[in-house]
């Protein structure tokens, strides 16, 4: 279930995570696909945690950058917390890129433990599209489930 209220950045703090996002884009190490993402996790302490998608020769082992910021997260400690995400890559021209399905149910865990439902900045060059995790993946499945 998506829990809490909806969030709502300034428009400088939105920027400034965006501009995270790029930034960690940066250290993408996407030599196979040559689309290097970033991803930034803002938390209610003001925090933000970012990651950049890693592939592997084995293509089918590619990690997405969200879920690369996620681990970063939970294996620091976090649990819960999480108000905000910004995804953008220094490819995506077109279409602001929104997360792959895995990175959605990924990002949810980390929602679910603080039952907040963050706000996702999808970015592309000169586009933001702003949606809820809720609404990006709608009856997810989460720890609540397990008892
Ligand atoms: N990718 C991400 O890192 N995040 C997304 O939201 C979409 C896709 C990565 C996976 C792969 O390394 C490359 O983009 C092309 O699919």
């Amino acid at each position: 279930m998506g829990g809490g209220a909806e969030v709502s950045l300034s428009s400088a703090q939105e920027q400034a995570l965006i501009a995270a996002a790029f930034a960690a884009a940066e250290n993408a190490y996407a030599p196979y696909s040559d689309y290097p993402v970033g991803a930034a996790l803002l938390f209610d302490d003001g925090a933000v945690i970012t990651g950049c998608n890693v592939e592997n020769a084995s293509y089918g082992l590619a990690l997405c950058a969200e879920t690369v910021a996620v681990a970063k997260a939970l294996g620091e400690g976090r649990r819960g917390g999480l108000l905000a995400v910004a995804v953008g890559g220094l490819k995506a021209d077109a279409e602001p890129i929104t997360p792959c399905g895995r990175c959605r149910q990924v990002l949810n865990e980390v929602a679910a433990l603080g039952s907040t439902d963050p706000l996702v900045l999808c970015v592309s060059k000169d586009d933001v599209r702003r949606v809820t995790l809720s609404a990006l993946l709608p009856h997810a499945f989460g720890p609540s489930h397990l008892g």
